[in-house]
Parts: structure tokens; sequence; C-alpha cells
């Protein structure tokens, strides 16, 4: 079966390690994988501070508070984004202010510029799909009037901007190990910076968060077992899709966003620490990540040869230091794709189909007035994800392509 999301970065060697976890609940209190997992950060990242917590919603929530972000402050968010960036905001009371994004899916600075006011703090500027956004021209506008900048690499562990790492060029920066992120814990989260006086801030934040509960983190472990037993049996008179609706209707594993965050509320696993369990998932996939970074930026450049000139698809934008954590194309109608790939076993990602994701986002509930970023609008309607992740083959582009385009 080929799949965009669905836990992509799940190999054997992690489902295994999934299951002796949860064999193991002893090592759920062995706080020296999420040491490994910091270190991992600081290394990558080439920054002196690192601080994980339970997820990239979290991470954001814990630099709003550090940065000391309250009610009557702005914070400036891009559209085309989903809802888990724009919500932490509305959790300290502050009003996310969104801004058009660019053909490149990342800020569009002349916008930018207009909604600055007096009562903006932050500039949360984000990478998607590994692009990096225009750091030199944001990082110009934010000095010139003192506004934080926090880089949202949930989307971007090790892509570069003109050599140096993503999350290493403004004021602190957050990254995701969520299920569909560059590497993944299913949660997880981690904060970097350069400064010591964040990172004091920040750690004084985040050392009241307490560990997530033993059966919420059973459930995360079961995340990857589960899901790979779904993805085996996806195909087989519908197995595996059983198994999926069951095990989340169930309640036996976790969505990726609870029901109650697409009406701006926050759910009650976030404000926690990192669980040393996830934290030794992380770590596994950490040692992977140039690998499946090399990887996507091969699947990406496969893409782009097979597609080019094909009448109808629009590129994505392409940049040396990108990481394609999806192969994102703008066409006309991409549910029909999604449906001729469907009917082949194919299943093409949905995420960013509407201007903030998942669908079903109450835009009034979360500050965002329709019509407001046109062009995100218009990208997200045209947007079709086409998977990189490690266990896609060239087969498997040639079938896609084959399958869902000519
Ligand atoms: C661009 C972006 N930023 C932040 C987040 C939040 O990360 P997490 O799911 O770890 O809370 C997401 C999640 O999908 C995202 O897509």
């Amino acid at each position: 079966m080929i799949h965009t999301s669905l836990s992509p970065n799940a190999q054997k060697d992690d489902i295994f390690l999934a299951l002796s976890l949860l064999m193991r609940p002893f090592a759920w209190y062995q706080k020296k994988t999420v040491a490994e997992v910091e270190e991992a950060v600081r290394e990558t990242i080439g920054v002196p501070h690192a601080v994980t917590v339970d997820s990239g919603r979290t991470a954001l929530y814990t630099l709003l508070k550090a940065f000391g972000i309250s009610e009557g402050d702005e914070v400036i968010v891009q559209a085309y984004t989903c809802v888990a960036v724009p919500d932490p905001v509305l959790w300290v009371g502050a009003k996310p202010v969104y801004v058009d994004c660019d053909n490149d899916l990342t800020l569009d600075v002349g916008d930018l510029q207009k909604k600055i006011t007096a009562a903006t703090k932050v500039i949360v500027v984000q990478h998607t799909f590994g692009m990096p956004a225009r750091m030199r021209e944001i990082l110009a506008v934010a000095k010139a009037r003192g506004i934080f900048v926090i880089e949202d690499c949930a989307h971007s562990l090790g892509a570069t901007f003109a050599g140096a790492p993503l999350g290493s060029l403004a004021d602190a920066a957050f990254f995701s190990f969520g299920r569909d992120k560059c590497i993944s814990s299913v949660f997880g989260g981690a904060i970097a910076t350069s400064s010591l006086e964040v990172y004091e801030k920040v750690l004084a934040v985040a050392r009241s968060y307490p560990l997530p509960s033993p059966i919420w983190v059973t459930r995360q472990l079961l995340h990857p077992p589960i899901l790979a037993l779904s993805k085996a049996t996806y195909n087989t008179f519908g197995i595996g899709r059983f198994i999926l609706a069951a095990a989340r209707r169930l309640h036996i594993i976790s969505k990726a966003v609870e029901p109650k965050e697409l009406r701006g509320k926050r759910p009650s696993f976030t404000k926690h620490a990192f669980s040393p369990a996830l934290a030794a998932l992380a770590l596994n996939q950490f040692r992977k990540l140039s690998e499946y970074t090399r990887h996507r930026q091969a699947c990406a450049e496969t893409y782009a040869e097979k597609l080019q000139g094909m009448q109808g698809i629009e590129l994505p934008a392409r940049n040396d230091g990108r990481v394609y954590l999806r192969y994102t194309v703008f066409v006309e109608d991409p549910s029909k794709y999604r449906g001729k790939a469907r009917a082949q076993g194919i299943e093409l990602g949905d995420w960013y189909n509407d201007v903030l994701a998942p669908s079903g986002v109450r835009y009034a509930e979360v500050g965002y007035n329709q019509g407001s970023c046109p062009n995100a609008e218009r990208l997200a309607e045209r947007s079709l994800n086409l998977p990189t992740h490690i266990g896609i083959t060239p087969r498997m582009i040639n079938e896609i392509i084959t399958h869902v385009f000519v």
C-alpha cells in the first residue's frame, strides 16, 4: 500500500522499540532519553540550548509565556497553517493575526509589513513543508520594530537556509516530533535557542510541567504497532481501515488534533513534559534524520523530473536547503486526484486543504476572517500532497505518476 500520512516514519525498528517500551514501564521514568534528545536538537541545530516538551503546540505556548505574551498583544502567524499554531496564541490570551503566504507557502513579507501594529509582539515564521521562509527580510522587519521572531520548524527539522540550520536564525525556534513530521514519536516537541536569557525564561515556565499519565503514554506507544497492523491490512477487505477506525473510536490511539482544538481550546495533554518513553522513540528516529532528509530530497527530484511540463500541475518551489516533508503540488480539484489514487490503493494526503488545517476549524473562533489571506486560501484549495517518507520507492513514485497523473 502507498500512503502519505498514517505514521509514515515508523519502520520495523521503531515498531519493535514501541512494543518493547510497552513491556518496560520502569523505562518511562528514566530521563536520560529526554536529555539525549535535547542534546540531539542542540547538535542538529547548532545552538547551545534546547528544552523538550509534549508537543510542538506546547513548545509554542511555552515560548509565548516565556516572552511574557498575554492579553492585548498580537502575534503574527501565517495563513496556510495548522490550527495548532494560532491556538497557543489564544491560550495565552493574545490575538493571532494572520498574514498571507507567497506561492512557496511561506510568509508574504509585503502583507507582513501591512499587518504589523503597535500591539505586535511576536512573528511566528513557518518553514512550510520544509521550505525556508525569507528570513533575512523578516528578521530585518522585526528588528527595526523590536519584535520577537520564533521559527516554526515543525516541518523543517534538518533543513537549512543559506547553509545555516533552520531553527538557528531567530530568537528561538520550536520543533514537532508528531506522527506526520520529519521524525516521529507520535507526540513530542522541542524548543531551541541561542539566547541564555530566553532559555532560562523557557525553563522557568516548563519546569512546572508534569510527566504525562501512564495511560496517555500507553496510548501513544500503541500507535506505531496499531498503525503498522492497519497499513498491512488496509486493502485486504478493508480490515486495516476497520482496525484504524475502531482504535480511534475506542480511544486506544490518540488523534493528532482533538475536536476542541478546532474551536481554539486547549487539550489536556498539553503543558506536560516530554515522556522519556516517547523520547526513546524520538532518539531512535533522530539517528535516521540525515537518511530521511536525503531520501525526501531524492523523492522530490524524481517527482520534479517526472511531473515537469505536465499540463495543469504546478510544482512546489525549489530550494537547496529544503526538506520536502511532503511533495506538495497544486492542481485544480485535488479531490479528483485523491479519488483516482484511492481507487488504486494509494492514499494521498489531504493535509492543508483548508487555509487552517485540519478541516473543520471554526475560523471565527480562532480569529480568522475568510477572504483575509486570499493567496493562502487559493493554494490550500489546490494542494495535493505526494509522499516522500522513507517507505517510498522509485517504483511507488512511478505508480503514483501513472495512476494519478497520466
Ligand atoms: C506548521 C505546524 N506548526 C506547528 C504544529 C504543531 O506541532 P504539534 O503537532 O507537535 O503540536 C503543526 C502540527 O501539525 C504544524 O503543522
